[in-house]
């Protein structure tokens, strides 16, 4: 009998129809599982800002914080005091796991170290969420998917951005055979001034930790296309370049608040302008020396901030892709090429002048007319996918068959494409997926 049904329910569920009134509050109940034991690892802004804050209370049914790990001592206090939680604090994830005991773990460390993360905590009977990039190379990304089959837990790879409306309409109208077939597919993302420059700030920067720009960021642009093609890519041909950051900068110094060339630099940015940085970040340098305000001019700075690709994918479609980190823009252009016609997509997320609107979409049919499509509001980060994902996650949210939880092939297969466009870039050749990982 479920849990949380009584005899008499059962029997009167059983035995023929009973009132709906009856029979709904039985199977409400039914369906409510007990809470789950909920830990985060890496309680940094990304961890305290989407898997933390706010849960105490919009999850309160389904969730009791029962530990937060970082390996800085200082963070994960200022962490537990920023969400208000009452669970103990670790800088081990071996401790917290021995001793706190939960059953649903996020990781939300620096990317490098997530797949030690995902393995640990599928190998102790958890489910894991971890957010993208899933891995950083070809050797942990067999490592995670080994340890998730063996676990027979389950592993959810958090690609906000498909759950964001405007995304969600793309994918409908591709379903629905909107343009016919798709043919090919025009893709570049544009990073700012701001926004692309933080990447050169922080460990990003260095390829050890965050796979580079092709891995950390672009998996989730590579996720989308594998999601909206619902196809693997096959082979990726790819070009990186340096040509703004690091050793190509006019001066630099360690960080910036320190720097003498303050006055001079357009990159400046004062990290104690903003108390939750100072908090985060400032306060808690004394216990691992990193500097968030790291100098975007840096000779350590490693990876590319120029980068351009062909991928090929198991329907035959291709796509030029680009991404670009020193722009005057935020957003991305984007077009699928069809058999019937022409999807474009023009996304404005920031922009010195003002735009209409954030996103414009228009399908152009083939001797026909170009019509606009509209694209259901939503609030939040991550043009409404940050809020949408979560429901799903933790409240099991109605979400259609084609909007259900990013799994770990999809996580595999976004940064197997950016793992192989950065050896392909290295090495001057086309990398087919399958060198990589047999999936
Ligand atoms: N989906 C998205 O849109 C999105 C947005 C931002 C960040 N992210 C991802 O979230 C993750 C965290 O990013 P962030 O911006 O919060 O970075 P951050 O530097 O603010 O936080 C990372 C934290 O992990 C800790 N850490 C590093 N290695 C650890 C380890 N082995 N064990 C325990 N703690 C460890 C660090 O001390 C730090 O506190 C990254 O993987 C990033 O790619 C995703």
């Amino acid at each position: 009998m479920s849990e949380g049904l009584t005899r008499r329910d059962f029997v009167a569920a059983a035995t023929g129809p009973a009132p709906a009134s009856l029979l709904d509050s039985a199977q409400a109940r039914a369906q409510v599982p007990a809470k789950r034991r909920y830990a985060i690892v890496g309680t940094g802004s990304r961890g305290i800002g989407m898997w933390g804050r706010g849960f105490p209370t919009r999850y309160a049914n389904e969730l009791e914080f029962v530990g937060l790990c970082d390996v800085n001592p200082l963070r994960v206090e200022v962490a537990k005091r920023a969400l208000g939680v009452a669970c103990p604090t670790f800088t081990s994830l071996d401790e917290m796991l021995d001793k706190a005991k939960p059953d649903l773990l996020t990781v939300t460390t620096v990317d490098a170290y997530h797949a030690e993360c995902v393995v640990k905590a599928l190998g102790r009977g958890l489910d894991v969420i971890t957010e993208k990039p899933m891995v950083t190379d070809e050797a942990q990304c067999k490592a995670v998917l080994d340890a998730e089959k063996k676990s027979g837990k389950k592993l959810t790879v958090t690609f906000n951005y498909r759950f964001a409306p405007k995304h969600q309409k793309i994918k409908e109208l591709l379903l629905e055979g909107a343009i016919g077939a798709v043919s090919s597919v025009d893709f570049s993302w544009y990073l700012d001034t701001s926004h692309g420059a933080d990447y050169f700030r922080r460990w990003h920067r260095l390829r050890s930790k965050s796979g580079s720009l092709w891995v950390h960021k672009a998996s989730h642009h590579f996720d989308l296309i594998n999601w909206w093609l619902a196809a693997d890519p096959v082979e990726v041909s790819a070009f990186g370049g340096r040509h703004h950051y690091g050793k190509k900068g006019p001066f630099r110094a360690v960080n910036c608040r320190p720097c003498p060339h303050k006055a001079n630099c357009q990159f400046h940015w004062d990290i104690l302008k903003s108390p939750q940085m100072k908090s985060l970040y400032v306060d808690c340098e004394s216990a691992d020396g990193y500097l968030r305000d790291g100098c975007v001019f840096k000779e350590d700075i490693d990876i590319p901030d120029t980068m351009n690709a062909v991928v090929r994918y198991s329907n035959g479609v291709a796509m030029s892709y680009a991404t670009n980190t020193f722009m005057p823009i935020e957003g991305y252009r984007l077009a699928f090429n069809g058999t019937k016609g022409r999807l474009e997509i023009r996304d404005w997320e920031r922009q010195p002048w003002p735009v209409e609107e954030e996103t414009e979409i228009y399908l152009m049919r083939n001797f026909g007319q170009r019509e606009k499509v509209a694209i259901p509001k939503a609030e939040g980060g991550h043009g409404g996918g940050d809020t949408r994902l979560k429901d799903l996650i933790f409240k099991n949210a109605s979400m259609p068959e084609y909007m259900r939880l990013p799994d770990s092939r999809a996580g595999a297969m976004s940064c197997l494409t950016g793992v192989a466009a950065r050896k392909s870039a290295d090495e001057g050749r086309p990398v087919k997926i399958g060198e990589l990982v047999a999936l």
